[in-house]
């Protein structure tokens, strides 16, 4: 998952600083090495290095590359190490054209062979590298031609970015299973893996389709297909501001999405409250009445953090709906043999819109006969555009690789759902307007779980240090356990685990003695009292209790080392909350270790690929 972005102009601006600059903000997609090429009066020129974009930037202002067209690309490997000489963009044998790819060529190895076989000699070990000697041994008398005729060998997902030495200011996309939009300026046109990277230059921006080749040059754009017919895109505006992508003081973006949450579960929850109801207005959603009553059963597919909110969106949606709901990781369903049962809707949660699993989960749903919806953060994106219908989080930009507001607006999001189904399923009304009062107060309670960061830092210090720790939770809580140990992981590199509390006892429970921190997340619900034992079973044994349980709560005592009260609220909701102290946790963990909070290594923000 890398990020690519393109600029062409009149001359008025120069391409490297646009390109640097947009390669900084990409960089979330991946930072293990960098590069771009410019059209300078000698032709084309690459610069490129391992190591992440400020590098690059420095020697680029140490030797500028002048030029008003280029290209440049910031890497996630795939194939071939994170090395200078692997990193994009590629060049042909003759420095003739010069490619950034995000994606994967399967059929690399092959078209290799058959190159170098016809002469080509290869400088990489990336699979990227086919692409240009392929381009180059395309017949064609423009770029796009070459392209086209290209790519009619390729099997694999590319979004990618081309230039030729010969045509001065052209760039040539081509979009086949990952992200690519186009950005619309005056008289300068731009191509990048999303709009974070252009949106200080243009809010217009084109979203590609699969099969897409788009054309720009200084005097514009077009959109064609495979066959040269053009095709005709919308032009999109876009709705957030550039400071949803800035620091704004914050040490880091995970630091500021943290503290964002009561905004952030505030937006998801705006206008979509019927109080008087009890019910909840999902117009994006495109079910009828009809259509509600008739769902029989739900699959929710997701990868990582996404696929946590869908194990609380389980018990939500069960509990307010009736309804049973199966949760799949989307990398196992797409290839598991769809039994569909008629009646079957697919729901795919995704905070980025583009994870490669969960897009092709929910087209093998459909493809299976299944209504699939999108519950998804980034406007615009695949999932949001290929789903029958959907609900944005309206969480804004998530910059951090590590998923902190998108999961607690994703619950908000399958609490509304739960709502929106549950008077199509019988819940009483009461029931239903008691709950959308409950969500109603989630901002305020979130701000108030916010103040515990203060003794968050100090228990950080306790555990900066631990080689291993172990979180526990039941019912809607055992994903929250999940998620806690999963923000852990990423961004500390502290091995962690999640379970069920009362799996312990079947093998875990060996692990625990006086080094071993356990988290428990303990909220007053109807298992309250089954956690409370473990936590005995665990004291009894010397581990190091940290229990995270409701404002009020007096019977811990001395059963855990640490208690962080969280504010109460309806049971059903009390993930939302409680997954707060463990994001402050793993963070303030995270940065006493000295780590690199925003981008953890051989991490990305959005898998494009399998
Ligand atoms: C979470 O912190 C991770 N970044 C990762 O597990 C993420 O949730 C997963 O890749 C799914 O991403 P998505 O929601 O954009 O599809």
């Amino acid at each position: 998952m890398c990020g690519i972005i393109g600029y062409t102009g009149d001359g008025r601006r120069q391409a490297a600083p646009i390109l640097l600059r947009g390669l900084e903000r990409l960089e979330y997609r991946g930072y293990d090495s960098a590069g771009l090429a410019i059209q300078t009066d000698r032709g084309l020129v690459t610069r490129k290095l391992a190591g992440r974009v400020g590098g690059l930037r420095s020697s680029v202002e140490r030797l500028p590359l002048p030029g008003a067209c280029g290209i440049a690309h910031t890497r996630w490997a795939t194939h071939g190490a994170p090395t200078t000489c692997n990193a994009h963009p590629h060049v042909d044998c003759d420095e003739r054209f010069a490619l950034v790819h995000n994606g994967i060529i399967e059929n690399a190895d092959v078209l290799r062979a058959a190159l170098e076989r016809a002469g080509h000699t290869f400088r990489t070990e990336t699979d990227t590298e086919t692409l240009v000697h392929l381009i180059e041994d395309s017949p064609g008398d423009t770029l796009e031609v070459r392209v086209i005729s290209a790519l009619e060998h390729v099997v694999g997902t590319y979004g990618i970015a081309v230039m030729s030495a010969d045509e001065p200011g052209k760039i040539v996309v081509a979009r086949q299973g990952s992200p690519v939009l186009l950005g619309i300026g005056d008289d300068e046109y731009f191509v990048a893996s999303d709009a974070s990277a252009i949106l200080e230059h243009t809010r217009s921006v084109v979203h590609l389709d699969d099969g897409d080749i788009a054309v720009l040059t200084t005097d514009g754009y077009h959109v064609i297909d495979r066959e040269s017919h053009v095709q005709l895109r919308e032009v999109n505006d876009v709705t957030w501001d550039l400071e949803a992508i800035e620091l704004n003081g914050y040490a880091h973006f995970m630091q500021k999405e943290i503290a964002e949450q009561p905004e952030t579960v505030r937006s998801t929850l705006r206008g979509r409250l019927m109080f008087e109801e009890g019910l909840a207005r999902l117009n994006g959603l495109n079910l009828s009445p009809e259509d509600c009553a008739a769902i029989q059963h739900i699959t929710i597919v997701g990868c990582g953090t996404s696929w946590h909110a869908g194990l609380v969106g389980r018990h939500i949606i069960e509990a307010l709906a009736q309804i049973p709901v199966s949760v799949e990781y989307a990398s196992e369903y797409r290839y598991r043999r769809q039994v569909t049962r008629p009646g079957t809707l697919v729901v795919a949660i995704s905070q980025s819109g583009e994870t490669a699993d969960t897009l092709e989960a929910m087209r093998a749903a459909r493809a299976a006969g299944s209504r699939v919806v999108g519950l998804v953060n980034v406007v615009g994106s695949t999932i949001a555009r290929e789903a029958d219908g959907g609900i944005y989080l309206h969480a804004g930009p998530e910059i951090g690789v590590a998923s902190t507001k998108a999961f607690t607006s994703q619950i908000v999001a399958l609490a509304l759902l739960g709502l929106y189904l549950s008077s199509h399923h019988g819940l009483p009304l009461a029931e239903r307007q008691e709950l959308a009062r409950r969500l109603s107060q989630l901002p305020g309670l979130v701000a108030r779980t916010l103040e515990l960061e203060p003794q968050v830092r100090v228990l950080a210090e306790h555990f900066a240090q631990a080689p291993n720790a172990l979180y526990l939770g039941r019912g809607v809580n055992f994903p929250v356990a999940l998620e806690g140990a999963l923000k852990l992981k990423e961004i500390s590199y502290i091995h962690a685990e999640g379970y069920p509390a009362a799996e312990m006892k079947h093998g875990p429970i060996a692990l625990i003695d006086a080094n071993m921190p356990v988290v428990f997340v303990a909220p007053a619900d109807e298992v309250y009292s089954k956690v409370v034992s473990n936590m005995q079973e665990v004291r009894a044994r010397g581990g190091r209790i940290i229990a995270i349980t409701p404002e009020g709560n007096g019977d811990l005592g001395t059963l855990a080392d640490h208690q962080l009260r969280i504010p109460a609220t309806a049971p059903l909701l009390s993930s939302i909350l409680s997954v707060i102290p463990l994001q402050l946790l793993a963070y303030h963990v995270a940065v006493l270790r000295g780590c690199d909070v925003d981008r953890p290594r051989n991490l990305a923000k959005s898998v494009t690929v399998e």
